[in-house]
C-alpha cells in the first residue's frame, strides 16, 4: 500500500469516521444517483490529492462514505478511464485507498453495449468473466512479484452468487456474460464487434477490466455489473453515442439499485 493511500485513508477517516468500510462501489456513466442514496459524507475528488479528475460527463466526482442498507460502503461517484489520460492504472490510488479503509470487496458498474440478442438495452448483465481486448494492463511497470496476479475467478463466485440471489428476490433477470474491454474513446467498428463476438464477448465497454485487475492485485474481491445501454455497433439501426448512453443507463440503474440494496440487506 502506498504511503499516499495511507495518508488519504487517514484524511477520509477524519472526515467520515473511523469505522472500517466493507464494500466499495464504482459507479459508471449515468449511475451517479446511487451515491445520493448513501447516508454519509461526500468528499470531492478535488480534495483528495492524486485522485483522478474524472472529467467524463455523466460521472459525479465525489467519494461518498456512509451507510447503505446497514453496510458501510465507499461509493466512487466517478471513475477515471484509460482513454482520458492514457494511464490504464488511473484507478490504482482510489482502489488502494479503498483497501486502506478496510474494504474486502469492490463492485464496479458500467454502461455497456450488448452483443447478445437476449440481453437488450435497459437490461443488466453480471460479468462472469472478461476479455482484455485492449491489450493494456494497469500492472505494467509494477516491480514486485505480486504483479503476476491469477485471474481465474477474478469475478468472485461468492459475490456473484449473492447478487444472483438478490436479483431473484427482486424478480429482476440478471443474465451473466463476458465483458470485453475496448480502450475507447471512439466506439467499436462493426468489424471489431464481430471479432469480439467470435472471441466470446457478450458485452463491450471502456472500463472495469483495469479496475478488476487492480482489485485482485490489491487483494480485494471483485464483482461487476453492466447496464446495457445499446446493442453494440452494427447490431441494430440505432446510433450509438454518449448522449444515448447517459439517457439509457438510468433504466438499468434503477434495477441495479434494487438488487444491490437486497444484496446488502442480506450481507448486513
Ligand atoms: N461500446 C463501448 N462502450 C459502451 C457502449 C458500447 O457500445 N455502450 C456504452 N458504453
Amino acid at each position: 500500500m502506498s504511503k499516499n493511500a495511507e495518508a488519504l485513508a487517514a484524511q477520509i477517516r477524519n472526515l467520515a469516521g473511523a469505522e472500517p468500510v466493507k464494500l466499495g462501489l464504482i459507479l459508471g456513466s449515468g449511475l451517479g444517483h446511487l451515491a445520493g442514496a448513501v447516508q454519509g459524507v461526500a468528499i470531492p475528488y478535488a480534495d483528495l490529492p492524486g485522485f483522478p479528475h474524472a472529467g467524463v460527463s455523466g460521472h459525479n466526482p465525489n467519494l461518498v462514505i456512509g451507510d447503505l442498507e446497514g453496510v458501510r460502503v465507499a461509493v466512487f461517484g466517478g471513475r477515471a478511464h484509460y482513454y482520458e489520460s492514457g494511464d490504464p492504472a488511473a484507478m490504482r490510488l482510489p482502489l488502494e485507498v479503498l483497501r486502506a479503509l478496510g474494504a474486502e470487496a469492490v463492485m464496479a458498474t458500467n454502461a455497456a453495449g450488448s452483443l447478445r440478442a437476449d440481453i437488450q438495452p435497459g437490461d443488466l448483465m453480471l460479468l462472469s468473466d472478461h476479455i482484455n481486448f485492449s491489450g493494456l494492463n494497469p500492472l505494467i511497470g509494477e516491480k514486485t512479484d505480486a504483479r503476476f496476479v491469477p485471474m481465474k475467478d477474478a469475478h468472485d463466485p461468492a459475490l456473484r452468487a449473492a447478487l444472483q440471489a438478490a436479483a431473484k428476490t427482486c424478480g429482476i433477470p440478471l443474465p451473466e456474460g463476458v465483458y470485453a474491454w475496448y480502450s475507447g474513446p471512439s466506439f467499436e467498428t462493426p468489424a471489431e464487434i464481430r471479432a469480439i463476438k467470435i472471441l466470446g464477448g457478450d458485452a463491450v465497454g471502456m472500463s472495469t477490466v483495469p479496475e478488476v485487475i487492480l482489485a485482485r492485485f490489491l487483494g480485494l474481491r471483485a464483482v461487476a455489473v453492466s447496464t446495457i445501454t445499446n446493442m453494440a455497433a452494427g447490431l441494430s439501426e440505432e446510433n450509438i453515442s454518449h448522449e444515448h448512453t447517459k439517457a439509457m443507463a438510468p433504466l438499468g440503474a434503477a434495477k441495479l439499485e434494487k438488487i444491490l440494496r437486497a444484496a446488502l440487506r442480506a450481507m448486513a
